[in-house]
């Protein structure tokens, strides 16, 4: 439970804490406005489409009401933050903030509109935050008088479960030698202590395409569906393989229940921003899901067909088929669990290499953002960076074109020192 009462003696009293604005209030406009206020801030919401803003707020009282009576937060505590909230029309009517999270729709041209907005009216102090899944943070802040104090936060839906917010910086933090200036580090750092008040884990990295979370994952999705469409596994049994691997969900299921095209347009935002990079290319079996309107359980058919309780009718997995496919001495191009925690370590030590992000950061924003039972830096370091390199060049050799290229992070840690 989140709550009110300072964590330290030198922390203000809640009554103290600096506004926020919430500005578009649709899914993760909602939830973020929910924690800033358990959290103690006054927020005040606001949306371009009429009455969007005052329909969160109902929503929002509503949904505090009922965490009060199953007894998770006490009536008191939710009227309080009822009462912390309010609704604002227009950005000329907010009052200085300490912080401004935008969450409206994803669209460079209307987010760069809005944040020149809010750098003329609001203080210079006042952080400005996008909620951005897939767009350059510089770009967003380009122009501005001072770009320094626009920055990520990258909340996980749904925002007041999910304790991961990735702490973004772009080019717009940096110095003429490419390094985060003194003033850009302050801006982040009072980022991520403000979100880490609100009970939350802030990770840092910097604009690259996908963050962390939705770079790292990518090929959770991608070896499955490459081994079910060469037929070497069947949907379900590839599910089974890496559930047993410790995945709370297949990769097949959890796309299903993410939405096929959900979660191929993401694979492409980053496919593209990589200038269409081979290890990023979707696969032609998501596509054609797509194309066929097999979304996955929203539209009661994806990889598996479901019955109106949500059920999966067909999703039987062939568990002689796991067993021999996951054995010890099996080849890795036919193991679905090996074949996806080596990419996964990959991607995880390229990141690293390139200094996007702290190895320690990107584990710690895989077992939340995407609750994984290991960081992959933690199963490379478990198998052996050496071992997980002999992999990838094996797989490299049996599908050339660049997918399984070695970071190279990964062949400096061939010794089994990296990263
Ligand atoms: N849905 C997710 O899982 C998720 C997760 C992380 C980040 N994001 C990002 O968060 C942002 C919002 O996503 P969402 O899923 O909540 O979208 P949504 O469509 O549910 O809500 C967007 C809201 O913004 C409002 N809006 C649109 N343009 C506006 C403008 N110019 N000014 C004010 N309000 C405006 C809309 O009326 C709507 O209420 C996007 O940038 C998205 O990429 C989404």
């Amino acid at each position: 439970m989140l709550s009110a009462t300072p964590d330290s003696p030198t922390d203000p009293p809640a009554q103290q804490l600096a506004d926020v604005a919430v500005i578009g209030t649709g899914a993760m406009g909602t939830g973020i406005a929910q924690v800033a206020a358990q959290a103690g801030h006054r927020v005040h919401l606001l949306d371009a489409f009429e009455g969007a803003a005052d329909k969160a707020h109902q929503r929002l009282g509503a949904t505090l009401t009922k965490l009060a009576s199953k007894g998770k937060i006490s009536q008191a505590d939710a009227d309080a933050a009822t009462a912390r909230l309010d609704v604002v029309d227009r950005i000329e009517d907010l009052p200085a903030c300490g912080l401004v999270i935008e969450a409206i729709r994803e669209d460079l041209g209307d987010k760069r509109a809005l944040f020149t907005a809010l750098a003329e009216r609001q203080p210079a102090d006042t952080l400005l935050a996008t909620n951005t899944s897939s767009l350059d943070i510089a770009a967003i802040a380009e122009g501005l008088p001072q770009p320094e104090r626009v920055l990520g936060l990258h909340f996980f839906n749904p925002p007041p479960l999910m304790k991961l917010v990735e702490v973004i910086h772009g080019h717009n933090h940096e110095g003429p030698d490419g390094h985060v200036t003194a003033e850009s580090t302050q801006v982040l750092n009072r980022a991520a202590e403000l979100v880490r008040r609100w009970g939350k884990t802030p990770v840092s990295c910097t604009s690259t395409p996908g963050f962390i979370v939705n770079r790292v994952a990518r090929p959770f999705y991608g070896e499955a569906q490459r081994m079910v469409a060469d037929g070497t596994v069947d949907p379900a049994t590839v599910d089974l393989t890496l559930r047993r691997a410790g995945f709370r969900m297949g990769p097949m299921e959890l796309t299903d229940l993410i939405g096929q095209d959900v979660n191929l347009a993401v694979g492409t935002s980053v496919w593209e921003q990589t200038g269409r990079d081979e290890r990023y290319t979707p696969t032609d079996y998501q596509r054609g899901l797509v194309e066929a309107g097999k979304l996955g359980r929203k539209t009661g058919q994806g990889v598996f067909s479901y019955d109106d309780t949500g059920r999966a009718l067909d999703a039987e997995p062939d568990e002689e088929l796991a067993a021999k496919l996951t054995a010890d001495d099996a080849p890795v191009r036919t193991n679905p669990v090996a074949r996806t925690i080596a990419m996964l370590v990959n991607e995880a030590v390229d990141l690293v290499a390139r200094g996007e992000a702290s190895a320690e950061d990107v584990d710690t924003a895989m077992k939340l953002g995407t609750n994984y039972p290991k960081g992959p830096l933690e199963w490379g370091r478990e198998i052996g960076f050496g071992r997980v390199a002999e992999q990838l060049r094996e797989l490299d050799e049996a599908f050339p074109g660049g997918r399984y290229r070695l970071s190279p992070g990964l062949l400096e840690g061939d010794n089994g020192t990296a990263p």
